[in-house]
């Protein structure tokens, strides 16, 4: 499914925030516990650190903490959002929706508030969402927010899985705007279920006799994520009638610093104009996007008027791509 705006209105990137917790470890720390190496995980996967969230650091603790950050970005009080969408593989409660947990955590009392799963993909489904509420008028101001406590989910005697994944929240605030303003351009969505069983949460709610654990095939994902994010990202600029070289910067899904620098140079793309953080924040899920966002634009980097590309694959199979003019 994609949507390709052609109406009155446009959802506009008015703020962006990130969270994270605040315990660090490292690679060399993680090797103390499993049988890994700093080398070995800075080779295959360009992580160095990741944040664990301690128990209070809970998905709403750190999205609200994130939506916070992005409302004040934008300079937007928190009685002006019409809307919370949460994108997390690791909510809080089965019910209600972590979501709105958050809204409550600030004090809204208005809208409607969901969340919104997709794995890593969670984030560019969430965009979706908000961009097609804002575009049909039913929202003006839409909190979209990718929250992730991957570590409760981790095997931590997993050395395949557990080296790769971190905590942490990203938020963008999206207000509507004129059709003809910078904004989403466009978003591009896809799943295949066919492909589920290659990442998964090996249970759920109520099912004590299953791990609870995430289990991946992580080469297999690897060559899935190659191919799937080259057409997504093909499409995306095709529906816009724009050019790789029109791409002022590439916002990855932070999953491997391999998949990234071979999505850079496919773009043909300079180094420095994709934003990375998979180093220090390894991956988090739904979170990395507007985590990466939140960087780039809180230290200069990303400027108002640039074209940025996000793009994102995770478990599902799902995947996508938005196009934004930020
Ligand atoms: O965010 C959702 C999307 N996820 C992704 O996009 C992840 C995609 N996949 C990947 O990023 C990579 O496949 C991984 C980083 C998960 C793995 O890298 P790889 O280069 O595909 O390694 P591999 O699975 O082929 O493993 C190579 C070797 C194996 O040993 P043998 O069989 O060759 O003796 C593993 O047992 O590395 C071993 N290994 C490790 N060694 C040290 C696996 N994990 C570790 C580890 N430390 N943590």
């Amino acid at each position: 499914m994609s949507l390709v705006s052609p109406p009155a209105l446009r959802a506009r990137i008015l703020g962006v925030g990130g969270h994270l917790p605040e315990r660090c470890v490292t690679n060399e720390e993680l090797a103390t516990r499993v049988e890994t190496s700093d080398a070995w995980i800075v080779e295959r996967t360009g992580i160095r650190q990741r944040y664990i969230a301690a128990p209070h650091e809970t998905a709403t603790f750190l999205g609200a903490r994130a939506a916070e950050a992005a409302l004040r970005d934008a300079g937007v009080g928190a009685e002006a959002v019409d809307a919370v969408i949460l994108a997390t593989s690791t909510p809080d409660e089965a019910f209600p929706a972590t979501a709105v947990r958050v809204q409550a955590a600030l004090g809204i009392r208005r809208g409607f508030a969901f969340d919104v799963a997709a794995a890593c993909s969670g984030f560019v489904y969430a965009l979706a969402a908000a961009d097609a509420f804002i575009r049909q008028g039913m929202a003006r101001h839409v909190l979209v927010i990718g929250s992730e406590v991957y570590s409760r989910i981790l095997d931590w005697s997993d050395r395949t899985t557990c080296v790769l994944f971190g905590d942490g929240a990203g938020a963008f605030l999206l207000g509507a705007g004129p059709a003809e303003g910078p904004g989403l351009l466009s978003v591009h969505l896809h799943a295949d279920g066919a492909l589920g069983d290659l990442l998964y949460v090996d249970g759920a709610v109520g099912q004590r006799e299953r791990s609870g654990f995430l289990r991946m095939k992580g080469q297999e994902v690897f060559r899935h994520a190659v191919v799937k994010l080259a057409a997504v990202v093909d499409e995306a600029l095709a529906a816009n009638g724009l050019d790789k070289a029109d791409v002022d910067w590439l916002v990855p899904h932070q999953a491997n610093r391999r998949i990234i620098d071979g999505m850079g140079k496919r773009l043909g793309l300079a180094p420095e104009r994709v934003v990375v953080t998979v180093d220090r924040h390894a991956n988090t899920s739904a979170a990395s996007i507007p985590l990466a966002m939140a960087e780039a634009v809180g230290d200069g980097r990303i400027q108002r008027g640039d074209l940025v590309l996000m793009e994102a694959l995770g478990g599902g199979m799902t995947w996508g791509a938005a196009l934004a003019r930020y």
